[in-house]
């Protein structure tokens, strides 16, 4: 090796409310095999992860299951690294986002871009939910699309007809979180001035920079400029970047009850998860992130959050005195059986159920390894084909090599090889690949360079079927020629194994037990393994049984409830105590249901007509979910809150309220409650 570079590399951060699946492990195995290749290459190469933790959704999960966000992010974090390290993915560091080193760069590099003017306020007007009491993200306003008047649409897009709109364009809007009516309410907004920084984007975008060994490195793959010119050349806006409490998050400097937006402080996040490995194990943080570092830092990112990554993450690094990235790498997305994963399909499958299933990670590091290019393109994991290449190619061309020699070896040799070869033909073609494969890894080319290692492991089963050594072992005097068969056989195999060991790395530590030697390098490839004494094989890898690819469609079908399931923390907290003063209160009547029907317009209420004895009310109650057949309860009693104010909905004022029983999850389900027989309408409930 020549240079020795110093690279820093990251995948893009988790978010902290959600379990990892297939689709994550794509871009953690495919980083993971690049920083595995430059490791081996004797590159000071660091990888470093968080989990990203900030957000309305994550407060309101935690919310949902009655925890604080910090425990919630505690516990998902401990989960999402056992998934990770179940598939051998080797971080040097996985974070938070909300740590101090986190909270530490945002407010600098916040402040900085601010004292540079790239920061303004301006007054906008967003939806708010007056229930809840807070302004609503677009992804927790509903209502019908403005376009098909589809109902139940998120307020950025329609899924039905896929028109893109702003929330306060929809129909009949209401919040996901209370289900209340939003109204519209000013708040003063932070924003960074995107557009302030197009002349330094347009030449950063198109630009590359100098490798550690002085290769040319372009900042974005040729997909990626496009787009990024396509939307510097539409103008660029300015970045909301601050949302108002109740929000979890780091609050601005100066700004109390003004947070910084999630996807201020995620990117920050790989800075904050080097500067503490840096601080913990003494690498040079400023070689890494000075404006001048010639160190080389790159981000694996999936294709939809390449605007965050390719223009707002290098302009605020640039004018908060940083260096920029060396190169964003984007991958496509993963589909399975050729469709989006779907969780009714049984095809969202997350990394838990895969490890729990029994089957092997490695199988699927080199499934999806061998169908990874440095394009933007999505991939297909078809089971089929999974089930197909993995046994033929690992199991049937690859670990075979080492079973069919390596018994001559240990039973007729005492384990040793032949200390010289007569014929290194065979050797010399697979050690002359060790670049090829090499600028493969380096440029992200792992289908080309995993096609071109069992090209090699081809040839080197013909040269099993030529030279047949089962046969060479029946014969007489042919000692000396069996052993220097399977010596090249075991060098060969060894050879192999160096060029999967970035895809496979606990199959190459078995093989360097079996081997006997250290710790396989890229540089080993030019030395042989001769007159050395290698261990007895133990089998080390076992084929696919379709059997654990159906249980594993079936457990990912039924993981739909498992996925959310009831955790204990589920029951809601008592409320506060209260006198018996408060709850004389609250008047509480027997009700005797009159008529109950569906009303027009609405999917969530039903229109009870409810006797109270002494009166008939009208009252509306979002049951519709639970009671689908609301002719079924007329002549039932129920329980009504009898003194609530009158309420004006759009359909019609309500005149109180029927109880219910609830869980903190809407799939909880929903329960009205009855008396016993005997009891009148109107009688009071104390
Ligand atoms: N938290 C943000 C990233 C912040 S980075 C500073 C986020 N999180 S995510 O959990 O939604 O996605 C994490 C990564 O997984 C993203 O790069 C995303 O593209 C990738 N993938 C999520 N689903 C995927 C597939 N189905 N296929 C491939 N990659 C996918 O975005
Ligand atoms: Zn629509």
């Amino acid at each position: 090796m020549t240079q020795k570079r110093k690279i820093m590399v990251t995948s893009a951060l988790p978010y902290a409310n959600g379990a990892i699946h297939l689709g994550h492990m794509v871009e953690h195995i495919q980083t993971d095999v690049w920083v595995r290749f430059q490791k081996m290459r004797g590159h000071d190469c660091h990888y470093v992860c968080a989990d990203d933790t900030h957000g309305t959704p994550i407060m309101l999960a935690a919310e949902k299951q009655g925890i604080t966000p910090e425990a919630l992010i505690e516990r998902v974090k401990a989960e999402h690294l056992a998934d990770f390290s179940g598939f051998h993915i080797g971080y040097d560091n996985y974070y938070s986002t909300n740590s101090p080193e986190n909270r530490h760069f945002a407010e600098k590099i916040y402040r900085t871009l601010k004292d540079s003017g790239k920061i303004v306020s301006r007054t906008i007007e967003q939806l708010y939910d007056p229930e809840k009491q807070m302004f609503l993200p677009d992804r927790f306003v509903k209502g019908e699309c403005p376009k098909c008047a589809a109902k139940d649409q998120y307020g950025d897009n329609c899924e039905v007809c896929g028109a893109t709109y702003s929330p306060t364009e929809l129909k009949n809007p209401y919040s996901a979180v209370s289900g209340a009516t939003p109204v519209l309410r000013t708040s003063e907004h932070y924003f960074f001035r995107l557009g302030d920084c197009a002349d330094f984007l347009k030449v950063w975008t198109a630009g590359e920079s100098v490798r550690g060994d002085g290769v040319m490195q372009p900042h974005l793959q040729p997909e990626s400029l496009n787009k990024m010119n396509e939307w510097i050349e539409g103008g660029l806006q300015d970045w909301d970047i601050s949302r108002d409490a109740p929000y979890f998050g780091f609050e601005i400097p100066d700004a109390p009850g003004k947070y910084f937006y999630v996807w201020l402080d995620a990117p920050i996040g790989y800075m904050a998860s080097f500067r503490n490995l840096c601080d913990r194990t003494g690498i040079d943080f400023d070689a890494y992130f000075a404006p001048d570092s010639d160190a080389e830092m790159y981000h694996f990112i999936g294709k939809d959050i390449l605007y965050f990554h390719a223009l707002f993450w290098p302009a605020m690094l640039k004018y908060a005195g940083y260096r920029a990235p060396t190169g964003v790498f984007a991958h496509g997305f993963l589909t399975v059986n050729g469709q989006k994963m779907s969780k009714s399909r049984g095809t969202f499958i997350t990394a838990r159920s895969y490890l729990e299933c029994g089957l092997n990670p490695e199988w699927m590091r080199y499934y999806l390894a061998a169908k990874l290019n440095a394009r933007i393109e999505d991939i297909d994991l078809s089971m089929e084909d999974f089930i197909a290449r993995v046994n033929s190619d690992l199991v049937g061309k690859y670990v075979n090599i080492a079973s069919r020699a390596a018994g001559f070896i240990t039973k007729r040799f005492g384990g040793t090889l032949a200390a010289d070869l007569s014929d290194t033909a065979l050797l010399d073609t697979l050690q002359a690949e060790a670049e090829n494969l090499a600028t493969a890894y380096e440029a992200r080319e792992y289908a080309r360079a995993l096609r071109d290692v069992m090209g090699l492991a081809d040839v080197v089963n013909a040269y099993v079927d030529a030279n047949k050594p089962w046969e060479l072992a029946k014969q007489e005097g042919q000692d000396a020629r069996l052993q220097e068969v399977c010596t090249v056989l075991i060098n060969a195999f060894r050879l192999l194994t160096i060029y999967l060991k970035p895809v496979l790395p606990k199959l190459a530590e078995d093989v360097e037990a079996f081997l006997d030697v250290a710790p396989l390098t890229w540089q080993d490839a030019g030395a042989l393994l001769l007159g050395h004494t290698i261990r007895p094989y133990q089998h080390l890898m076992q084929r696919i049984d379709p059997v654990l690819v159906d249980k594993l469609i079936e457990a990912n079908k039924q993981s739909m409830e498992q996925q959310n399931p009831t955790p204990e923390s589920a029951i809601e907290p008592l409320a506060d105590t209260i006198t018996i003063d408060d709850f004389a209160k609250l008047d509480l009547r027997v009700g005797k249901v009159l008529a109950c029907n569906f009303v027009e317009g609405s999917d969530k209420l039903l229109q009870f007509s409810v006797d109270l004895g002494f009166e008939t009310r009208n009252i509306f109650s979002g049951i519709r979910k639970a009671y689908q057949e609301p002719e079924k309860l007329v002549g039932r009693n129920v329980i009504v809150v009898a003194n609530l104010a009158p309420r004006k909905m759009r359909f019609g004022v309500s005149q109180g309220m029927i109880v219910c029983a609830s869980g903190t999850d809407d799939a909880d389900g929903l329960f009205l409650l009855d008396v016993d027989s005997g009891a009148k309408p109107g009688m009071r409930i104390s």
